[in-house]
């Protein structure tokens, strides 16, 4: 007995990893930088918030983002006749299985509305923070001895040069509870006229800001305005249009902001002393919600990012002999971490570019939140799960129940590259995607899972409730009874993952038919342990889908398409059938997957598809579906595929189809990596390591995957 108790608790050691072998291990792939990126900054952030810096710690050179949750504009609406409020907008109808259903396209005798609210609201750059050397044409080849390191185990970003013969040595830090900066600055050269400038850029309607955000030179635009609040501090309000917020600045000892005689907005800020600190807070509103002191950020953030680490799930590879595919993917799992935590960890949905610059004009994607947000939930930080879960989906039910009631359906249908105020944007491609219904009921599962039973696990049925019933009504009702063929079939029109089909003759995809059936069996269970009934509509569509589609003993994309495996056209995109066994578990009723056919699909999609045109997250996706193959080699292979690419900060990058960083592609690589270390139902136990690495891998923190 006593033996037996020993042991168990020699082998729960074995698993566990030290405080001090996760710092070791966090502190060795800190980021080191001699010069600026053109491409990436180094961010400190936390999640709703984060500033984008150069080599000089600050934005002296690169005009780096420094973005937030709440700072959106809208350009004026337009003027012509017909289209001067959102209201005016129609979007298109489309005949859908018999009947005119109107959808969120652009119209074409609509374009300025269309492209309004397309381009509208969008995500602000919220200034500009840089060292201001007293004279003009200073270059960053004129600064010697440039480094700077980033150190993830306190979230401090060290930055040193020597300027005009004087060393600068710069701290920039984050506060992790609210929007703000701590700046220290220790220099002779601050006796000698250099300073720091605080500018305001203007926005644009373009599609993709990368890797700057907004303009300088727009000058007559907008307008700022110095408050010199005390002898310490002084407010900034920036107004654009419609949109106000405020920059508060604060200091230590003599100090003195100047504002802009010239008609720019560049302030400038000096001082007599050879150390200053500053605190920089964004905010909408002109009153600080929660004031802060240099020092209270400083110590907030060690003491947040420590516990981030110590906290969370974590994976060691640092013992794996002799392979350095280890050390590769290790570099990747620890910079994704840092990454995700500052740019994603927010009360939306992230960005794809999170909080680094703009795409999409600043908006989400609802069907790409679950890659975003599932790491949070697969890595042990329910914390950060819950910040935007379920509340995102409590926000948006008001326009989600109208969209799906003016479309003729029950239940909520959600929209999809959205904003805050959860309208979605007219697009084809956004109104005919229907793989992000069924999301909400994964994060409740997946919720579910994670909560530790009890109190919190009713707390987490009753938080879902209503999210799930709406979803699960909708996706009932969009399925759509064929008489002829005695089955449910998912569109047409639509577009699959894939978004290269057809959609007038997409019917019946195979992951969103697998997706549907995973959904609906969720939210039946969810009422189950609701102890409440089941609608029967819920169970008479899932147990009559149409079955997966099938060619040749593979899985096909959909239902019917022509030249699966012989047309190159059928094999670029989303592999999204590799989806059906990677992301979502087996079917828990109805038809099996066929084993079989899995195996033959996806050795076709490793000889057959284009993956150099992929989206990044079709590695992680193709990695899953490895390893419930039971090839776990593979897996690696996939998650370190030379398209699938990540920079000197662990920044991941867009490939030939979108700007750098492509945060889906970080926030996959977790759910893959999570799901070897915690295997996965019926896994049982079977590692999703290679072989020769089982031994020498530490893993601590993770449960099953579903
Ligand atoms: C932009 O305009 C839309 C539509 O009127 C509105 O819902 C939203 O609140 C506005 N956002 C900002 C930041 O002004
Ligand atoms: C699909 O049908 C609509 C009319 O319902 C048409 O406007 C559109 O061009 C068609 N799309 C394609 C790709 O054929
Ligand atoms: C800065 O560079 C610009 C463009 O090369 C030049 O016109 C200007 O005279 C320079 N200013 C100073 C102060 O050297
Ligand atoms: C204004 O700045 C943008 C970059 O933000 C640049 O592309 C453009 O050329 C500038 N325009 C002028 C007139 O300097
Ligand atoms: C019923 O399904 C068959 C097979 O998928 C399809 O060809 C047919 O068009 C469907 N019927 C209708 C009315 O959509
Ligand atoms: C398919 O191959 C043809 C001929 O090589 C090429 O022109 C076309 O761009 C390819 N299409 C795709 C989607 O890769």
């Amino acid at each position: 007995m006593r033996a037996l108790s020993l042991l168990l608790v020699l082998s729960s050691l074995a698993e566990a990893v030290s405080v001090g072998q996760r710092r070791k291990v966090v502190q060795s792939f800190n980021v080191r930088r001699t010069k600026s990126s053109d491409t990436t900054p180094l961010q400190v952030g936390n999640g709703n918030f984060a500033f984008g810096a150069d080599v000089t710690g600050l934005q002296t050179f690169k005009p780096y983002a420094i973005m937030s949750t709440w700072g959106w504009h809208n350009f004026s609406l337009p003027t012509t006749p017909g289209q001067t409020s959102i209201d005016d907008y129609t979007g298109l109808q489309m005949w859908t299985h018999g009947r005119l259903v109107t959808y969120e396209v652009p119209n074409p005798a609509q374009n300025d509305i269309s492209n309004w609210l397309r381009e509208n609201p969008h995500r602000l750059n919220l200034a500009s923070v840089g060292f201001d050397f007293g004279r003009q044409n200073v270059t960053e080849d004129d600064l010697q001895n440039k480094a700077q390191e980033l150190d993830m185990w306190t979230g401090r970003l060290s930055s040193s040069f020597v300027y005009d013969g004087s060393p600068v040595k710069v701290e920039t830090w984050a506060d992790p509870d609210s929007d703000t900066i701590a700046v220290n600055v220790n220099s002779k050269a601050l006796r000698q006229g250099l300073g720091l400038f605080f500018d305001f850029p203007y926005p644009d309607n373009q599609k993709f800001n990368a890797p700057f955000v907004g303009h300088f030179n727009l000058t007559s635009k907008h307008s700022t305005a110095l408050e010199q609040l005390t002898s310490n501090s002084a407010g900034i309000q920036h107004t654009l249009d419609a949109t106000t917020y405020y920059t508060h600045i604060s200091w230590t000892g003599h100090g003195k902001i100047t504002a802009p005689t010239d008609g720019t907005h560049r302030h400038t800020f000096t001082s007599s002393q050879t150390n200053v600190q500053l605190t920089i807070t964004f905010s909408p509103s002109p009153n600080l919600q929660h004031p802060t002191t240099h020092s209270g950020v400083t110590s907030s953030s060690r003491s947040w990012w420590q516990t981030f680490w110590t906290r969370g799930a974590f994976i060691d590879l640092s013992s794996v002999p002799e392979d350095p595919r280890a050390r590769d993917l290790q570099q990747r799992i620890i910079l994704s971490k840092y990454l995700t935590a500052v740019n994603s960890a927010s009360y939306y949905t992230p960005q794809e570019s999170g909080l680094v610059n703009n795409g999409w004009n600043g908006k989400f994607h609802l069907e790409m939140t679950l890659w975003h947000t599932l790491p949070f939930a697969r890595w042990n930080h329910l914390a950060l799960f819950r910040r935007s879960q379920p509340s995102m989906y409590h926000q948006f039910l008001p326009s989600a129940l109208a969209r799906a009631k003016m479309q003729g359906y029950a239940g909520a249908r959600w929209g999809k590259m959205s904003d805050p105020s959860g309208r979605s944007a007219p697009g084809d491609i956004n109104a005919l995607l229907i793989w992000q219904q069924p999301h909400p009921l994964y994060f409740a599962e997946v919720e579910w899972r994670a909560s530790p039973g009890g109190d919190d696990m009713r707390t987490t049925l009753a938080r879902w409730e209503e999210v799930v019933d709406a979803t699960a009504d909708f996706m009932a009702s969009y399925a759509w009874w064929n008489a002829s063929t005695g089955v449910y079939d998912l569109g047409p029109p639509m577009y699959p993952v894939s978004e290269n089909t057809n959609p007038n003759v997409t019917r019946n995809p195979a992951f969103e038919l697998a997706y549907w059936r995973f959904g609906l069996d969720v939210a039946v269970r969810w009422r189950e342990r609701l102890g409440k009934p089941v609608p029967a509509e819920w169970v008479k569509v899932r147990d009559g889908l149409a079955p997966l589609p099938m060619v040749d003993g593979t899985y096909a994309v959909y239902e019917g398409i022509e030249g699966m495996w012989t047309s190159n056209a059928t094999t670029n995109d989303h592999p999204a059938m590799a989806g059906i066994y990677g992301l979502l578990p087996p079917p828990a009723s109805g038809t099996p997957l066929d084993v079989d056919a899995l195996r033959k699909t996806a050795a076709k999609i490793k000889e057959l598809w284009a993956l150099d045109f992929s989206y990044g997250w079709d590695f992680a996706m193709l990695a899953m579906n490895s390893l419930r193959l039971g090839d776990p080699e593979q897996a690696v292979e996939y998650l370190l595929h030379p398209i699938f690419q990540f920079d000197d900060a662990g920044y991941p990058v867009g490939g030939s189809r979108v700007p750098t960083p492509y945060f889906p592609n970080s926030a996959s690589l977790l759910i893959a990596t999570a799901m070897m270390a915690g295997g996965w139902d019926g896994s049982d136990g079977k590692a999703g390591w290679p072989k020769f690495w089982e031994k020498h891998v530490r893993v601590e923190g993770f449960s099953p995957a579903m």
